[in-house]
């Protein structure tokens, strides 16, 4: 009987540890330690042993037992200890990988060109205004020398929210608004959004950009206007650039002109950029009326001053030589990814 006790004993012991999951093991102790195990049966055998040998047998059966016990509570551990590092290093993630990268947007030719405006201003001693897009009749006509009835209202076809309120047709009116709240000398350009009830073409929309330059101080002349401007063109296509100013006329300047740029791309030659005329109209400007200094508040006996706009898509158009408009609202990556 003690020799099948050991050998039960040394079996238990080896498969024990040579198991090699928790579920072995498991299964190993319903055979070694359960109710229906060789142990349990030596167990009930001891009835055939005589008083003597019962209790030494018995705890030669219990400290087996015990022993088993102890060994499978130990590679359980083991087991449990190995699975568990086994499953961290599954999981294990490798902060030095590269990420996948996210696509990144671009800058809108606009936002790029408006700011390329605002930079070659700022450099020259500007400062930046804004003002209403939804605005008084009163600033966006009326101040600057459009009254009710006047032609020009017609070619700037103006969405009006009520009589005296509309979505601003131009950005001039901050020319007013600017005045009435600074003493000159006055220097600022506004870029902004303005509304004209177009319909959609390569060339029209109802919503575009400006950008309004306003210059008020003692003794400026139409020297002045074409000096800034020369050198805003410079800065803007180049240093050869040269400007050219024609006789226009705008209600809030006197005298106006159209200003043309030379031709970028063919220096004036002529080219299918500028049509063949080698000159580029890109500003309207003139000397700010005096009936539009004392609008906002100045005395045209003390101070002079001269204003211009530019739209911003043309600019833009001329620079990256998009040759449809609609293609700035569209925002297509495609598009939008060449800036
Ligand atoms: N507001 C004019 C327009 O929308 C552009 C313009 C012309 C602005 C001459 C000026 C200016 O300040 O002096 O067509």
């Amino acid at each position: 009987m003690k020799d099948k006790l050991n050998a039960v004993k040394s079996a238990a012991i080896e498969k024990i540890q040579s198991a090699a999951s928790t579920a072995e093991l498991n299964e190993l102790r319903v055979q070694y330690l359960g109710k229906k195990s060789e142990l349990q049966g030596l167990l009930k055998q001891m009835g055939g042993l005589s008083p003597e040998e019962r209790p030494v047998m018995g705890q030669l059966v219990n400290s087996a037992r015990a022993k088993i016990e102890n060994v499978l509570e130990k590679a359980l551990a083991d087991i449990k200890n190995k699975e568990r590092e086994i499953a961290l290093q599954k999981e294990k993630i490798d902060v030095t990988m590269n990420g996948k990268a996210a696509p990144i947007g671009s800058r809108h030719p606009l936002s790029l060109v408006t700011e390329e405006v605002e930079n070659i201003f700022l450099g020259m001693g500007f400062q930046i205004a804004t003002g209403p897009e939804v605005e008084l009749d009163y600033y966006n006509f009326e101040a600057l020398n459009i009254p009710k009835g006047h032609p020009a209202r017609d070619s700037q076809d103006t969405f009006y929210i009520s009589e005296n309120v509309v979505l601003r047709s131009q950005t001039s009116p901050v020319q007013i608004r600017v005045m009435e709240e600074t003493p000159p000398p006055i220097r600022i350009i506004s870029p902004g959004r303005v509304y004209r009830s177009d319909a959609v073409d390569a060339t029209h929309s109802p919503l575009f950009h400006q950008i309004e330059g306003l210059v008020v101080d003692k003794g400026m002349t139409m020297a002045d206007l074409k000096g800034i401007l020369l050198e805003f063109a410079k800065r803007l296509y180049g240093e050869d650039t040269r400007i050219r100013l024609r006789p226009h006329h705008f209600p809030f300047t006197e005298p106006s002109a159209e200003i043309d740029v030379s031709c970028f791309a063919c220096k004036g030659e002529g080219c299918p950029i500028c049509k063949g005329e080698g000159w580029i109209e890109i500003l309207g400007a003139g000397m700010v009326h005096p009936r539009v200094l004392k609008n906002g508040g100045i005395d045209p006996d003390v101070y002079s001053g001269f204003a211009f706009g530019v739209g911003v898509e043309r600019l833009a158009m001329f620079k990256y030589a998009v040759d449809d408009m609609r293609l700035f609202y569209e925002n297509d990556v495609r598009f939008l990814n060449q800036f």
